[in-house]
This record gives structure tokens, C-alpha cells and sequence, in this order.
């Protein structure tokens, strides 16, 4: 068997820790081996799990692509792959051998294949160990803290020969300008927060991710405002709780200040995940409320309507709490779509607090919800607790998911006959003639229409619905609707933006009238002094002296001096429209 150097193991009791946060500007150097290593080699990433994994899969993508690596889709042909795993529920571990089986002909064919262990499963105590006994192609496993060590890690299994395990238990660290190749150029994910300090009694999060450390404002901010200059259409800020941003700063730092200078960035989209909701509050309300560019959709977990039950669930508020929260969000923002997250067969969940679920459900008519079986997870207090049968946990699922589409169903139904501005995803899997798109309040719009809108904004009009999706038509001509899509792109781009403002100064600026006019009289004498060998010269000089003065003028050398880079962003966009 290969060498197993163990620098750390997970640890939950340590994870529930607080470190004091260190803040680091910069992520480490890569190492000389792993770029020699890396040139002609490619990499593959198979992502599970919520959006905290499918940031950290654009993260570590960042990393290889500057060590040298090139992406592939196929893992066939990958010569590094890093499986990024999802810890939430149980039966992950199977699926994870499985996957880690899958790679054996990648490292028969050569054995310098090297396969990465990641997210959330490697922060369960015990686990990672077992994955190494059998497969000899593991080379690293990694936890959700050690992700910005990415590359210093494969370089020390290449020199030492071994398999690395360094799964961190807890991270003191928030690093910032991570390299990072986004999953696509129109929409994207800010992380406001890492960890969770909520502890639900039934989740695993709080362990394999930490507790709640805030990025900087400023740094979210710049992140935010890069993408709006790089004509982003979409972001959504991320945190386990993003309502509880900024409270570790202990300086008054509030989610819906950073929500207000977000929105305040002119994306033309803005959503957030996820909302506590017990600590959701007036000053966001009020936010939400003045900003149209914040999508009318809430995604606002409840896992179960009964206020007992929240109590095992260590949820801290109740059933009244909730929906007296909800009825102020539906008056301060009438058209808003909620969505929620529910639990059903808890430890000790009774057929009453289960029917408190479902008549919570009704009176909320969420526009959609996930629905979970509880699934207990070694290490947090309710997999201590009494368990629900199996069948009385999905005959209640069963009943649940009813009610779940048919409120799914009558949202559905509401959108029928109105017209949408949609955010187009590209073309759907199973007919490359229709599209895929999200319409502002999170609803799935298909609809006839080519590749090339493909992250641009388009009006549809909503015919049918079909429960999970609707169906319906495109109002534009396609053409146009690129058209405006390549302006708004363009009109996004800082060079272009201060080349216009500059050109528009240079048309209304007094001064550069007057010396439009100094030209035109100066050319007039010069035409008259033509022959004239005593006026001439001084005409000339005159003549001269205009040139250059516009030749000087600061507005003109200024926009002039731009003029090379707006071409060069022409040049790409057309590229892109190829
Ligand atoms: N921080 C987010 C997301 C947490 S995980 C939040 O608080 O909403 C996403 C969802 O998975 C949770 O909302 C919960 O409904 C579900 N979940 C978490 N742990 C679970 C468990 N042990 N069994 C079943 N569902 C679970
Ligand atoms: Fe888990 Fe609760 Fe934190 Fe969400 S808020 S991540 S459910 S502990
Ligand atoms: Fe899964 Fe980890 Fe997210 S456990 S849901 S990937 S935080």
C-alpha cells in the first residue's frame, strides 16, 4: 500500500470551536514541481451539494488553471479529478466509493493519475481514512478549510510519493482575491460568509464547514462590482445564514447595509442564500422593498411547522413567529415568491406536529419547497434521539410532496398569460431548439429560441405550465434581443463607460467648441493667405497654434488614450459572438 502521511484528520468536537479569524491577502505560491507536473495534464471536477460546494469547485478550477492544468468535462480523460462531496444527508459515503471506483482506468493507464478527496464528507471524524484502504489512486484529501491549500498540498504529494490527508478541523482563516474560473458569464455566486453557528440539532454543516466567519465588506463589495464590470447579469450572495452577515465584526455591520451597497452596484439581478428566520429583519425588509433590481423570491426554510418540533430541531423561533414574519414580508413586497426547506420524520416527530407542517405549507403557499427525509448524521444531537419508523417517515413525505405540487402547481398556474424577463441558461438537454431560463421570481421558463441567447436577458410570455416548469413564447425577434444584449455587455465595461463619458464631455465642453471654431476661422485665413507671401506665414503659425492646442487638450488626450482599449473589447466581444 502507498504511504499515508496523516498532517490532520477531522475532528467534529474541535470544529464546534470559535478560532480568532486571520486574514490573508493573498493565497500561497505554487510549487515548481506541480507546474512541471501540470503542463499537457488536464483535470476534472464532479461537485455535489449546495452552492458553498459549487463555489469552492470554481475556487479550486482557479487554482489548477494557474498551476497549468487544462479542464476537461470527461473524466476519462481527466489525469487529475477531485471529487467535492456533500455531507447533508446519509448514504453519501456509498456514492463516494462508487465514484472513487470509477477513476481505477484513468490510473491504469497511468499511474501518475492523481485523484483529490474533498468538501464536506472529509470533515466527518473517521471517514476519510476509510477511503484510503483500497484505492491506491488517492492522492490528497482535503477539507472544506484547506481548499485555498489546493496547490502546496499536490506539490508535496508529488515529492513526497504519498498520500496526503490534511482535513483541518477548524479554520481561522478568511482569504481573500482567490483565483477562480466562474461556471458561467452571466451569473454568479458571492460567498458573504463561510461556516454556520446555528447548529441545527440535525445538521453536519456547522461541522464540515466551521463556524461563521464574514468576509469584508469591501472585499464582498469589490468581488460584486468586478462582475458587474465583467457584464455579469446575476449574483446571488452566499452564506449558511446570511442574515447573521457582519454580526463577528461586533461594529454594527448588517446584512442589509451589504445588501443596499450590493444592489447599489446596478447588477440587474440580486438574490441571496440563505435566511435564518428568526433573523431576518425590518432594515432587509425595507431593502428588498426600495430595490428592483433584488429578485421578488425568498428562499426562507422553515423544516417543520410545528413549533415543538423546532424546539428539537433547536430552531429558534416558532410556528407563529414564522408566519407573522412571513405575512409582513408578502405586505412589504405583495409579489414575492417563498420557498422553503422541510424536514419530514424528525427524532419524535407525532402525526399532530406533522399535520402542522402541512397546514403551515397551505397557509404560506410556498411557490415551491424542498422536501427532505430526516437522515440522521453521526456526531450531531439528533441522531441520538428517538427515531421515526422509516414508513411512517415516507408515507408522511409521500403526503407532503402531494401538497408540495399542488402548490407548486397553482404558482405555476398564476404565471399563465404574463410576460417575463428571463435569464436564458441555454439550450435544454432534451431539445437543443428549446431554451432554458429563470424567470426574476426563481420560476423555470422554457421556450423556442436559438443557441446565441444563451446569457442574455429576453421577454417571454408564459403559455403553459407544466408544475416543475413553465412553457412559453419569446416576444422579441432573437436577433434584436442579442443585439441589446451585446450593448448591455458592452456598456458594462469600465473603458467603455469612461470613453463615452469622456466623448460626451469632449461635445459639451465650451472650451473645445471655441477651438473647433479657432480651427475652422484659422483654415479660412491660411486658404486666404495662399500666395500671399507676407500674411502666410503668420497664418500659418496661427493655423498651427490651433492644431496643437487641440492637440493638447487634456478631454482629447484623455479619450484619444482609450480609444486603443475600447477597440481591443470590441475585438473581443466579436470574438465571443463567433
Ligand atoms: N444553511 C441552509 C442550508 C442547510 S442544508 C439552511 O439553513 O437552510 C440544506 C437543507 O438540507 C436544510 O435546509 C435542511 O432542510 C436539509 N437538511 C440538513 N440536514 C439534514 C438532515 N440531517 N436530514 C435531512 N435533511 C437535512
Ligand atoms: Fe445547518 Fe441550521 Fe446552519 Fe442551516 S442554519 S447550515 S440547517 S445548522
Ligand atoms: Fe452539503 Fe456541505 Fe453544502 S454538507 S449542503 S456541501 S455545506
Amino acid at each position: 500500500m502507498k504511504k499515508v502521511i496523516y498532517e490532520s484528520v477531522a475532528n467534529q468536537k474541535e470544529a464546534a470551536k470559535r478560532p480568532d479569524v486571520t486574514r490573508y491577502e493573498d493565497h500561497a505560491a505554487i510549487p515548481e514541481n506541480l507546474k512541471t507536473f501540470a503542463k499537457g495534464r488536464r483535470f476534472f471536477i464532479r461537485t455535489y451539494g449546495c452552492q458553498a460546494n459549487v463555489r469552492d469547485e470554481e475556487v479550486m478550477a482557479g487554482y489548477l488553471t494557474e498551476a497549468g492544468f487544462t479542464r476537461t468535462f470527461d473524466p476519462n480523460e481527466a489525469d487529475l479529478a477531485i471529487i467535492n462531496t456533500c455531507a447533508v444527508r446519509e448514504n453519501a459515503e456509498d456514492k463516494i466509493y462508487g465514484e472513487i471506483g470509477s477513476f481505477k482506468a484513468n490510473y491504469e493507464r497511468d499511474h501518475s493519475f492523481l485523484l483529490v478527496l474533498a468538501g464536506c464528507v472529509m470533515g466527518e471524524n473517521g471517514v476519510a481514512e476509510s477511503f484510503l484502504k483500497s484505492y491506491p489512486w488517492v492522492a490528497l484529501v482535503i477539507g472544506t478549510h484547506d481548499v485555498s491549500r489546493l496547490n502546496p498540498l499536490l506539490g508535496e504529494v508529488l515529492a513526497k510519493k504519498a498520500t496526503i490527508v490534511n482535513v483541518r478541523s477548524f479554520s481561522s482563516e478568511v482569504v481573500e482575491n482567490l483565483p477562480s474560473v466562474r461556471l458561467n458569464a452571466y451569473e454568479a455566486f458571492v460567498n458573504i460568509s463561510y461556516g454556520c453557528d446555528k447548529f441545527c440539532t440535525y445538521c453536519i454543516v456547522p461541522y464540515t464547514r466551521g463556524r461563521e466567519r464574514s468576509r469584508r465588506l469591501e472585499d464582498v463589495l469589490k468581488e460584486c462590482q468586478d462582475l458587474v464590470n465583467h457584464g455579469y447579469k446575476q449574483i446571488t450572495l452566499l452564506g449558511q445564514n446570511v442574515n447573521s452577515y457582519g454580526l463577528d465584526f461586533k461594529d454594527g455591520t448588517t446584512f442589509a447595509e451589504l445588501l443596499e451597497k450590493v444592489a447599489k452596484t446596478g447588477i440587474p439581478h440580486l438574490r441571496f442564500l440563505t435566511s435564518y428566520p428568526s433573523q431576518f429583519t425590518d432594515a432587509m425588509l425595507d431593502v428588498m422593498s426600495r430595490y428592483s433590481n433584488i429578485d421578488p423570491w425568498l428562499h426562507f426554510p422553515v423544516q417543520s411547522g410545528s413549533t415543538s418540533c423546532l424546539k428539537r430541531m433547536g430552531r429558534r423561533y416558532t410556528r407563529e413567529e414564522y408566519l407573522a414574519l412571513v405575512h409582513k414580508i408578502r405586505k412589504a413586497v405583495p409579489n414575492i415568491a417563498l420557498t422553503t426547506d422541510l424536514i419530514v420524520g424528525f427524532p419524535g416527530e407525532t402525526e399532530e406536529e406533522f399535520q402542522d407542517t402541512l397546514s403551515l405549507c397551505e397557509e404560506v403557499r410556498y411557490s415551491s419547497a424542498y422536501t427532505f427525509i430526516y437522515s440522521p448524521r453521526p456526531g450531531t444531537p439528533a441522531a441520538k434521539m428517538e427515531q421515526v419508523p422509516p414508513e411512517v417517515s415516507h408515507e408522511r413525505f409521500n403526503r407532503l410532496k402531494k401538497l408540495i405540487d399542488d402548490l407548486t402547481t397553482e404558482s405555476s398556474n398564476e404565471c399563465i398569460g404574463k410576460t417575463y424577463t428571463v435569464l436564458v441558461q441555454g439550450p435544454s438537454k432534451k431539445d437543443s431548439n428549446i431554451l432554458t431560463s429563470y424567470a426574476p421570481n426563481g420560476k423555470l421558463i422554457h421556450f423556442e429560441g436559438p443557441a446565441y441567447l444563451t446569457g442574455a436577458f429576453a421577454p417571454v410570455k408564459v403559455t403553459s405550465s407544466h408544475v416543475y416548469s413553465l412553457h412559453g413564447e419569446l416576444l422579441e425577434d432573437p436577433l434584436i434581443v442579442k443585439a441589446k444584449d451585446v450593448a448591455f455587455t458592452l456598456h458594462a465595461d469600465p473603458v467603455v463607460r469612461e470613453y463615452l463619458k469622456l466623448d460626451e464631455e469632449v461635445r459639451n465642453n465650451p472650451e473645445i467648441h471655441a477651438l473647433g471654431e479657432a480651427l475652422v476661422n484659422a483654415k479660412k485665413a491660411l486658404a486666404l493667405a495662399q500666395g500671399d507671401d507676407q500674411k502666410y506665414p503668420a497664418a500659418k503659425a496661427q493655423y498651427e497654434a490651433v492644431v496643437k492646442q487641440i492637440h493638447e487638450h487634456p478631454l482629447l488626450t484623455n479619450r484619444d488614450a482609450l480609444r486603443d482599449a475600447v477597440e481591443d473589447t470590441l475585438k473581443e466581444l466579436q470574438e465571443d459572438l463567433r
